[in-house]
């Protein structure tokens, strides 16, 4: 299922199609989903972020549990969200086949209810085996090479950027890269954005070295990011001698270790409000009740009902 978007690159307006359907190699071909779901039964103004899934593809994984009961949580909500974004991580460990196999079919549920899908590339995700079960990406990311999309909503936009960089033998580096082309084509698509709009990529913006650039664009709303598995309010500063500061958020993982949950984004004319659903903290891994550490209740008991607002930058809201 496709969604026809505009975006501006360059001066240049070009039709884009970011609505993503995962296609795992059995499905090819198949005959869509039939969705018994009526519009109204969707809210376009909220949207579901997931983040660091790392979907273990062994059996029954708690990963995978953990994913699975998010994905039947997202299913209640009533309305339901428009749209899922993942922000990378969806593989386990080091993007192998088998983890799209398992990851695909996981949120696979939210496809067949009709909820729109975006996923970002996290640095244990890689690109191919990804494109496998996902091939529209390669068609509709802006940049070549990577997986970047722009999910258009009614008041603001959000572009997710992909960090991903790895060895050439396909091994893992942990730290997160927009390589030049994509900082290159961000730049440009920012300098003629219209709308309010928030930049995400599954590293941290001063990781990325994308402070500057982001606090000094005015119709950036805000930066959202996975990757540290904890959900963290922050903000950076254009210069001392300037107002202007950028909320951040970084986001829990769904399941596999750190605070423990997903965020509510519910989006207003004038702002946007991130609300954590957390369930649970663990390190390195899950523990019966007898064993778990006190603290671990102490990090989930200081997050209950944590929200985050961003206010979309004035003069650019439609
Ligand atoms: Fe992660």
């Amino acid at each position: 299922m496709y969604t026809s978007r505009r975006m501006f690159l360059g001066g240049l307006i070009s039709s884009l199609f970011v609505s993503h359907s995962a296609v795992p190699v059995r499905g090819q071909g198949e005959a869509p989903a039939l969705f018994t779901k009526k519009p109204e039964d969707f809210d376009p103004n909220l949207i579901v972020f997931l983040s660091d899934t790392h979907c273990n593809p062994k059996g029954l994984s708690y990963q995978r549990q953990r994913l699975q009961a998010v994905v039947a949580e997202i299913l209640k909500l009533n309305p339901l969200p428009a749209r899922v974004v993942i922000f990378g991580d969806f593989a386990y460990l080091n993007g192998r086949r088998e983890d799209y196999v398992a990851a695909s079919q996981t949120v696979k549920p939210l496809a067949d209810a009709g909820i729109k899908l975006t996923i970002g590339m996290g640095n244990h995700d890689r690109r191919e085996p990804f494109l496998e079960f996902y091939p529209d990406y390669a068609k509709t990311s802006p940049v070549p090479g990577r997986i970047v999309s722009v999910v258009e909503t009614q008041h603001l936009d959000l572009i997710m950027l992909d960090s991903l960089q790895h060895e050439p033998s396909g091994k893992g580096i942990g730290g997160g890269l927009i390589d030049p082309e994509q900082r290159k084509w961000l730049a440009l698509t920012l300098q003629n954005y219209k709308k309010p709009v928030f930049v995400s990529a599954h590293h941290s913006i001063k990781e990325l070295k994308l402070d500057k650039l982001l606090v000094n664009t005015p119709q950036v709303a805000g930066f959202i990011h996975g990757h540290h598995h904890r959900w963290t309010k922050g903000w950076v500063k254009a210069d001392w001698t300037n107002s202007r500061t950028l909320r951040t958020l970084c986001l829990p993982s769904t399941g596999h270790w750190g605070d423990i949950g997903y965020t509510l984004f519910r989006i207003r004319p004038d702002r946007a409000v991130a609300e954590l659903r957390q369930s649970d903290f663990y390190f390195p891994h899950p523990l019966p009740k007898e064993k778990r550490p006190e603290d671990w209740d102490i990090h989930l008991e200081e997050n209950r009902g944590q929200t985050c607002t961003f206010i979309l930058p004035k003069g650019t809201a439609v």
